[in-house]
């Protein structure tokens, strides 16, 4: 992938409990609505169907990725990067992490949603293959923005 995983300054790994309030810390900064610590506890120990991931540099978390895989379909819950961190292909290496497990546990497909307004999250899921199919009116409640629901087939580059 990029240069700066080559060289071994990140690293991607299971999220953990561990990683909770600097998870939350991103979230703050990444979110109008974001979730709760509590929200990701529950993620972490009570969700059999979710799978999370954090990218981290020197120990510390300045990404982090989510998904729930339910039988042959994976549902990307979550994804976000530190403000001092992005535009260095994190999020890519996160989600292509992603899809990795998602085939691996015997998922087909993948899919997310996205605020019709965020186009830079829009054009990392079209660089990975993500296409969009349709859109849901004011999903998001806090501002009423549609959302723009993508899939990828992940036996299809
Ligand atoms: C969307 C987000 C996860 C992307 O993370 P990232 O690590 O910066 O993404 P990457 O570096 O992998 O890719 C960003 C791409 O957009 C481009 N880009 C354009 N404007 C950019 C900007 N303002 N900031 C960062 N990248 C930008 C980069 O050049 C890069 O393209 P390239 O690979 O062709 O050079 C991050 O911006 C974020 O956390 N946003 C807030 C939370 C969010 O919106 N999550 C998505 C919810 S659906």
């Amino acid at each position: 992938m990029d240069k700066v995983f080559k060289e071994g300054k990140y690293k991607i790994t299971p999220m953990n409990v561990s990683h909770i309030n600097e998870v939350a810390q991103i979230e703050q900064v990444s979110f109008p609505t974001p979730w709760s610590k509590e929200a990701y506890y529950n993620e972490l120990k009570d969700n059999g169907f979710a799978h999370y991931y954090v990218c981290l540099a020197c120990e510390q978390v300045v990404g982090y990725a989510g998904m729930w895989i339910i039988i042959d379909e994976a549902h990307i819950t979550n994804i976000a990067v530190h403000p001092d961190f992005r535009g260095q292909k994190i999020a890519q290496t996160l989600l292509l992490k992603l899809m990795q497990e998602a085939m691996r546990l015997g998922a087909e497909r993948i899919t997310l949603e996205v605020r019709s307004s965020n186009r830079v999250a829009q054009y990392v899921y079209g660089k990975l293959g993500f296409y969009p199919v349709g859109i849901r009116k004011g999903y998001y409640t806090d501002t009423k923005e549609d959302a723009i629901i993508m899939w990828k087939n992940l036996y299809e580059s």
